[in-house]
């Protein structure tokens, strides 16, 4: 059965923006008073460094974006550079609060400060990045595409996804998101019981 490269992408960015709502959620309680939470911040930067770029924003780059370039819509391939660019923004903010951790894990108040207002930055930026993917690049770029264009994309997709090491990032990855959003719960319930 033909599989659909668009929608498996969009299942990747719902776990993204899950892991995204669950760091905004953390944030929040830290704002009222929670203690930096380093392991939590570790695991966060963890999935946005093997899920959400390694991984998808790979998938991305070297199984879609290619084949993109060869469709004749200007419309289609003028939005190509603006997601390498978002992507590399996005590397970059994950990278600089990886660096912080340690600091911060010791009690750098404001390595910790830095930490939150990168990773801030990196949902907003993550969020529209996957709006604007989601809505027009991806259904844009594969309408646009001819059959055998489309063909290679699917080709390229099932050979990803029927690696081993893909399928073990790719299982362990969505267990992390899902051990995130848990955790970041249980730091907003505590600050509403701390606050009653
Ligand atoms: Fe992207
Ligand atoms: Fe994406």
């Amino acid at each position: 059965m033909a599989i659909n490269p668009v929608q498996i992408l969009i299942d990747e960015h719902r776990v993204i923006l899950q892991v995204t709502a669950a760091w905004e959620m953390a944030d929040q309680a830290i704002e009222h008073g929670a203690a930096f939470p380093a392991a939590f911040v570790s695991r966060v930067v963890d999935f946005i460094h093997a899920f959400a770029d390694a991984y998808h924003h790979h998938r991305e780059e070297e199984l879609f974006i290619p084949y993109v370039e060869h469709v004749s819509s200007d419309r289609a391939r003028g939005n190509i550079g603006l997601v390498r660019q978002e992507h590399q923004m996005a590397r970059y903010r994950a990278r600089r609060a990886d660096e912080l951790l340690p600091a911060a894990a010791a009690g750098d108040v404001e390595a910790q400060k830095e930490i939150r207002r990168l990773l801030n930055s990196y949902c907003s930026l993550i969020s529209c990045h996957i709006g604007m993917e989601d809505m027009a690049f991806f259904p844009n770029g594969y309408a646009t595409m001819s059959p055998q264009l489309r063909a290679r994309v699917q080709q390229a997709f099932q050979e990803f996804d029927a690696n081993k090491e893909n399928q073990e990032t790719n299982k362990r990855y969505r267990a992390l998101a899902e051990r995130i959003v848990a955790q970041a719960r249980e730091m907003h319930n505590d600050l509403k019981h701390h606050t009653v």
